[in-house]
């Protein structure tokens, strides 16, 4: 096979030039990151369902109408997406309080808030993602105004839909985080759902047991990630199928 031009690696991916100007390969890694890198593991099977998930919720949020980067999945481990500039934040929607918000606000975990609310941390590695305000956002021009209410419209709109499916399969979504990129249609710029959507970016608890099936299996050496995330694979139908032998040749036309 032809090299690939690597255009970047990131901790849970590494990306690839895709076949078409404007397009590029998501590889999923089994690489598995918390707390800005300080813990580190491999987990082998983890990108494999981080791809396939990741496809099921953007094919989803394509079905239901909601513009993201998903363009079709190449194997196992790859997707070729929409490239886009991504804009540099975090977008986290929260139904329940859990994780930073809560230490931040001295809550217990899993206390449903009165409303989804919408954080913004800016992506920097080096600073660890500090929260952020509209005013810095605006101020240092990480986005417009504009680009807020557009970003806004679409965290809740696809925290609507996720926690829709999730609810439907017995789970509650407690948070999650986006990313949003800009494309260009013409003299058009439109803002999309970026990067991923997987279980490595919600916080998902069962509903009946509270049990996790997120990164905090991970973060917080809670058991078997690959279990957690087959679970939620398995719920949702979209398991990676054991290859099935071939008794006899099949036409295929
Ligand atoms: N459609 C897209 N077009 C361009 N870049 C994208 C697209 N979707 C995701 N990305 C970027 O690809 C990278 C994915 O790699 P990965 O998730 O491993 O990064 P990371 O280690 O988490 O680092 P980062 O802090 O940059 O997210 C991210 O930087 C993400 O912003
Ligand atoms: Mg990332």
């Amino acid at each position: 096979m032809a090299r690939r031009k690597k255009i970047y690696e990131g901790k849970a991916k590494t990306l690839y030039e895709g076949p078409e100007p404007g397009t590029i390969v998501q590889y999923f890694k089994d690489d598995a990151t918390a707390f800005n890198a300080e813990k580190k593991d491999v987990i082998e099977g983890k990108g494999v369902l981080n791809n396939m998930l990741s496809e099921y919720f953007m094919t989803g949020l394509t079905n239901v109408g909601i513009p993201n980067h998903f363009m079709k999945r190449l194997n196992m481990r790859e997707q070729l997406v929409r490239a886009c500039e991504i804009i540099p934040l975090e977008v986290i929607v929260r139904n329940y309080a859990a994780g930073s918000m809560a230490k931040r606000l001295g809550m217990d975990e899993g206390t449903q808030l009165p409303r989804p609310i919408v954080e913004y941390c800016l992506k920097n590695d080096k600073l660890g993602d500090p929260l952020v305000t509209e005013e810095h956002i605006a101020a240092f021009g990480w986005a417009t105004q504009q680009d807020m209410d557009d970003i806004l419209s679409l965290a809740l709109r696809v925290n609507d839909f996720l926690a829709g499916v999730m609810y439907g399969v017995g789970i509650k979504l407690i948070d999650f985080k986006i990313e949003i990129g800009r494309v260009y249609e013409g003299d058009f710029m439109r803002l999309i759902v970026a990067d991923e959507i997987s279980p490595d970016s919600c916080r998902l608890w069962d509903i009946e047991t509270g049990q996790k099936l997120d990164k905090d299996v991970f973060r917080r050496d809670l058991g078997s990630l690959t279990d957690a995330y087959s679970e939620v694979a398995k719920r949702l139908g979209v398991m990676p199928k054991a290859s099935t032998p071939m008794t006899k040749p099949h036409l295929i036309n």
